[in-house]
């Protein structure tokens, strides 16, 4: 017996030897020490042996047991290190000093110019306020003294969901729910996505942005209005901006306006921008009409208020000189991210 599991260590020994893979000790480990190894063919052997050698022999096919086992581990431990060297040396090197391609994205243009309107109207006192893309039509129209049939729901047709929500088709759909929250006295601007049934061209977009601003109060007249729009409109473009107001129609405001402002491309004299005259249309706005502040809680013997509806892509195409509105909701990052750094 003691030859025989000589002979055994003896071959497994070689073949260990010869093993140059973990996968080749894999099998040498089957191969001697598995279930029908050569070992446990040993064992089996062991029952026909007589009582007082039989023990003898178990000692020692056991200690040859335990020896290739540590053998195998051993190698093993040996070979794996080995293996993963030859990974890491063959796996792509590169230089860790060169620089790194930082490209980090940029804002879009109208993030830009929202965040620029929302800081210049906080340092006035203004909360900067959300309001939902999805609204019901009493938020959206009656509440802002538009009832259905009304002729001034033409201009604003939109797109409308089955439980009959719609997509806000301006944010002085949020008016009511403000007034609503905070009461009177209250100054809020409110920024958002709009949608209107349009059909595309370089100044028209189904989905566009507004910056709406309130502010109502005790008396709060025109001047005031003025006096928020003018400030507002010279911090934006960094120069003393002349405006004028022309009547407009809202069914929301009375009296009701449009914002011009003076051109700051040819500075009032007249370019093609301006169409020669002068004049840019930027910000209808008005007195908040009684029934909108009624609707919203307010009572309008005590309280008044103005309203304006920035057109926050209008104004971002004006400010970066963009020339086609498409352009803002196409995705093309090389249009897109020139104006991170203005
Ligand atoms: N909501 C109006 C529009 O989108 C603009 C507006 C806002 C007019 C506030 C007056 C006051 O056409």
């Amino acid at each position: 017996m003691l030859e025989k599991v000589q002979k055994l260590k003896e071959s497994f020994l070689s073949h260990l030897n010869q093993a140059s893979s973990t996968a080749a000790l894999d099998a040498i480990r089957i191969e001697f020490l598995g279930k029908k190894g050569e070992v446990s063919l040993l064992l089996n052997n062991l029952k026909s042996l007589p009582g007082d050698v039989r023990k003898e022999a178990g000692r020692i096919i056991n200690d040859a047991k335990q020896y290739m086992e540590e053998q195998i581990r051993a190698k093993t431990a040996e070979l794996s290190a080995l293996e993963e060297k030859k990974k890491i040396d063959s796996a792509e090197s590169y230089d860790e000093s060169l620089p790194l391609p930082l490209s980090l994205g940029s804002y879009h243009p109208i993030t830009l110019i929202q965040r620029e309107v929302e800081e210049i109207f906080s340092s006035m006192g203004f909360i900067v306020e959300d309001y939902d893309e999805v609204v019901d039509d009493y938020h959206c129209f009656e509440a802002l003294n538009i009832p259905k049939y009304h002729p001034a729901r033409d201009m604003q047709d939109t797109y409308y969901l089955d439980n009959g929500q719609l997509l806000k088709t301006h944010t002085s759909a949020a008016q009511n729910y403000i007034m609503r929250k905070y009461g009177a006295p209250v100054r809020a601007i409110f920024p958002g996505r709009c949608f209107r049934n349009e059909s595309p061209d370089a100044c028209h977009e189904n989905t566009f942005f507004q910056l709406e601003g309130i502010m109502i109060d005790r008396d709060i007249s025109i001047s005031n209005l003025i006096y928020f729009m003018k400030t507002m409109l010279s911090e934006v473009f960094r120069q003393d901006i002349t405006v004028r107001l022309r009547p407009g129609f809202f069914p929301f405001v009375e009296p009701g306006f449009e914002l011009d402002i003076s051109c700051t491309i040819c500075g009032g004299k007249g370019c093609p921008s301006c169409k020669n005259s002068g004049w840019l249309e930027l910000c209808p706005c008005g007195m908040i009409h009684p029934n909108v502040l009624r609707f919203g809680g307010i009572d309008p013997e005590e309280y008044t208020g103005f309203a304006f509806g920035l057109g926050l892509t209008r104004l971002a195409m004006m400010k970066y000189g963009i020339k086609d509105i498409r352009i803002l909701n196409s995705g093309n990052l090389k249009a897109l991210s020139q104006f991170t750094d203005r």
